[in-house]
């Protein structure tokens, strides 16, 4: 046997006993590899002469097409071992069902955000927002809300520690109703002090220094605002009875409105629903005069103070309106059936599950008020 067949079988020889993929590498570069010992012998040739060459030629290129080919076959035969003892292992069971893929809900803030605006724009109302950190004048003063009012106190109010640039302290909005002012002036500045009427909600977040099982610091509100000519308590009335009705699908919830005082109304209502109880549980509507019935508090409304409008730069003799502010959280809390208001900001995905809203299965309010 020559040098040449020798050093061929030598390969085969571990090619035929390489235990994985690796050392099939290892070989093939010690075959075949820049620096092999085989491509070196190819390199030999050129130094040979004519009749060396002519019979040394086709055993070494022999010997590297066979090292190369059982390279090639170990390979492929390693390749399907490893295939055949994954399928021997893993069994797939076509019939079961298919795994359903992680999805995420709409939240019960978003879903009655959407549901109140549906509600309002059947009764010809926009949506307005807000900027949600403020500045003292929009949030308290423009508000006809004294120096000496409690809501003003560090303690009750998230304040920046900086001022803006005109001095003005800025803190997170307490409540939606800086959105009334924002909205007023722009549509004094629009109309050259002339005014027009405003039919709007506005809802989102607010802030306040408070933390227990019905109040967190950050919460959610809708502010309601008209402003037209000629409007009347029984406006006011009526809108937030058609509200509540078409909110809570029921046609039998009552309202009771008790005097009460906030610095921007005048005069101001704070409004309660009526609730019974069925199996055990509260529900908005039915005969709240029954034994177990009564009122809940839901919101706080009025009659637009004269001073606001004017702060606002409208006449007070040609337009007035009324505002009403709704916790956002608590109407979701009463519709839904939540009791702990924390549980909605935590992010505990299983309370999202258990109460959130299908996105692509949103239980919509048939068709709104008056369907
Ligand atoms: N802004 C009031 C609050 O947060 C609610 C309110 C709004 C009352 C509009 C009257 C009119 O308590």
């Amino acid at each position: 046997m020559s040098d040449i067949e020798a050093i061929r079988d030598k390969y085969l020889e571990q090619i035929d006993a390489a235990a994985d993929g690796d050392a099939l590498e290892t070989i093939r570069l010690a075959a075949l590899g820049k620096k092999g010992e085989i491509s070196l012998l190819l390199k030999t040739l050129g130094q040979m002469s004519p009749d060396e060459r002519q019979e040394q030629g086709p055993k070494i290129n022999g010997a590297r097409q066979a090292v190369a080919d059982a390279l090639t076959s170990r390979k492929e035969a390693m390749e399907t071992a490893a295939l055949d003892a994954k399928l021997a292992t893993e069994k797939l069971d076509l019939t079961l069902p298919a795994p359903s893929a992680p999805k995420g809900s709409i939240h019960p803030v978003s879903q009655v955000m959407d549901e109140l605006a549906e509600i309002f724009a059947d009764l010809g109302f926009s949506v307005a927002t807000g900027p949600e950190i403020e500045d003292d004048w929009h949030n308290f003063t423009a508000l006809n809300i004294p120096d000496t009012h409690p809501a003003r106190a560090m303690h009750d109010t998230f304040y920046f520690p900086q001022t803006d640039d005109s001095g003005m302290p800025k803190l997170l909005r307490t409540h939606t109703s800086p959105v009334q002012i924002r909205t007023m002036m722009d549509v004094a500045r629009q109309t050259g002090g002339a005014g027009e009427p405003i039919y709007l909600i506005a809802p989102g977040r607010t802030y306040r220094s408070d933390s227990d099982a019905t109040h967190t610091p950050m919460f959610h509100q809708v502010e309601g605002l008209v402003i037209d000519k000629g409007i009347h308590m029984g406006h006011l009335k009526w809108t937030l009875e058609t509200f509540v009705r078409a909110f809570f699908e029921r046609d039998d919830i009552e309202l009771r409105l008790r005097p009460s005082y906030f610095p921007f109304t005048e005069p101001s209502a704070e409004v309660d629903v009526g609730f019974s109880v069925e199996k055990g549980r509260r529900i908005i509507g039915g005969d709240s005069r029954s034994n177990e019935g009564g009122w809940m508090e839901i919101l706080g409304s009025g009659m637009v103070h004269p001073n606001v409008i004017r702060n606002c730069g409208l006449d007070p003799d040609v337009w007035q309106g009324f505002a009403f502010g709704c916790g956002i959280d608590r109407l979701a809390m009463l519709k839904y059936g939540m009791d702990d208001l924390r549980a909605f900001f935590d992010g505990d995905l299983r309370w999202a599950d258990h109460y959130g809203f299908d996105a692509l299965d949103v239980p919509t309010l048939s068709g709104g008020v008056g369907a």
